[in-house]
């Protein structure tokens, strides 16, 4: 049996999950992988706020930061704090420390996620991501793994499950936008601030970090020019759904002709296409690549437990990869000569 030392930032909805998922998985890991994964020291901001998850015995609260990203104990970083600059600061300790890092936070992973895989690499170390983009669906291990002889030429997908909430709430039930908008952050699926679930900016986020997997391309929040959901109404989610079209913030990229269409925007699918039925916190991402066609994958969009699972698939791999002496050779990020970027909502309809 391997002891693999973990420490954790942020102890939030994704954080309490961790925990969670760890102790249910514990005996699993064990026995399977001859693993022994370690929650040795948690950095929170407030040490006696309510937490929805026990600690295991042993782990040490601190709200000092470098007592983990500095530790030489520890091997493994689990980030789950949310925030940008501070993680950003951490992760980065925590890369230049040797320490490979598993981290969900979308924002900071689409916006400097390639300045950090260079360093984890430059520093023999992971940076994994999973639980960044479609919470419970391992969409990135799917592109990275599963596509990496294919050749990709549409990524469409719902990948906010707070949004998609809110509209199956509008349509099916002629919930009002904030009824629907509260019961959402109630359930644990918005950020603690759900500007970016509804303005359309987290599904940007989440797409640009597609759009470098699928296509080796660095897309920006400016090319793609989000539009949300806010002014959105149940009677016009209603009223779509009596013609036989199902309303949903969708992301799209495609490459054609040399180019890459990037949209992220509310768009009218008609009731028949897979996406229309993907409905509440779910998200679906339909792919659509030369070799194998179209498919789909579905499930859990938001939620502590989809996404802290996530984290611990992320955390198995990388324990494993420390142990074995191979960490620092993942291919997580790619880029290919740049694709003139095109943003589809701004082209006539
Ligand atoms: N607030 C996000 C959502 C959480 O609703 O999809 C998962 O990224």
């Amino acid at each position: 049996m391997t002891t693999i030392k973990i420490g954790m930032l942020g102890f939030g909805t994704v954080g309490s999950g961790v925990v969670e998922r760890l102790t249910q998985a514990a005996a699993k890991i064990e026995q399977t992988h001859g693993l022994h994964l370690e929650l040795t020291t948690v950095a929170v901001h407030h040490l006696h706020a309510p937490r929805q998850a026990k600690l295991p015995a042993g782990t040490r609260l601190t709200t000092v930061l470098t007592d983990v990203v500095s530790d030489p104990q520890i091997q493994l970083v689990i980030e789950v704090m949310g925030t940008v600059t501070t993680a950003k600061q951490a992760i980065t300790t925590a890369l230049e420390h040797g320490k490979s890092v598993i981290t969900a936070n979308k924002d900071l992973i689409a916006t400097a996620g390639q300045d950090l895989i260079d360093l984890a690499h430059r520093n023999r170390c992971d940076l994994f991501y999973e639980a960044s983009v479609a919470g419970g669906i391992p969409i990135l291990r799917t592109l990275t793994d599963s596509y990496a002889t294919d050749t990709i030429q549409a990524v469409t997908g719902i990948l906010n499950g707070t949004a998609n909430y809110i509209l199956s709430a509008m349509t099916q039930t002629g919930q009002t936008y904030p009824r629907a908008l509260a019961a959402a952050q109630a359930a644990g699926y918005a950020e603690s601030d759900p500007t970016n679930d509804v303005g359309g900016l987290d599904t940007t986020y989440k797409l640009m970090i597609l759009t470098r997997l699928a296509f080796g391309q660095q897309v920006t929040q400016a090319q793609i020019a989000p539009r949300g959901i806010t002014t959105l109404t149940a009677d016009q989610c209603q009223a779509a759904a009596k013609s036989g079209w199902t309303i949903k913030l969708l992301a799209q990229a495609q490459r054609q002709a040399h180019h890459l269409y990037c949209r992220v925007a509310p768009v009218a699918l008609d009731s028949t296409h897979a996406l229309s039925r993907i409905d509440g916190v779910q998200n679906g991402v339909a792919i659509q690549s030369q070799a194998i066609g179209e498919s789909l994958y579905a499930g859990p969009g938001a939620g502590s437990t989809a996404t802290a699972n996530s984290v611990l698939n992320d955390v198995l791999v990388a324990a494993q990869r420390f142990r074995e002496g191979t960490r620092g050779t993942a291919i997580t990020g790619v880029t290919t000569d740049p694709l003139p970027v095109i943003n589809l909502a701004a082209l006539p309809q």
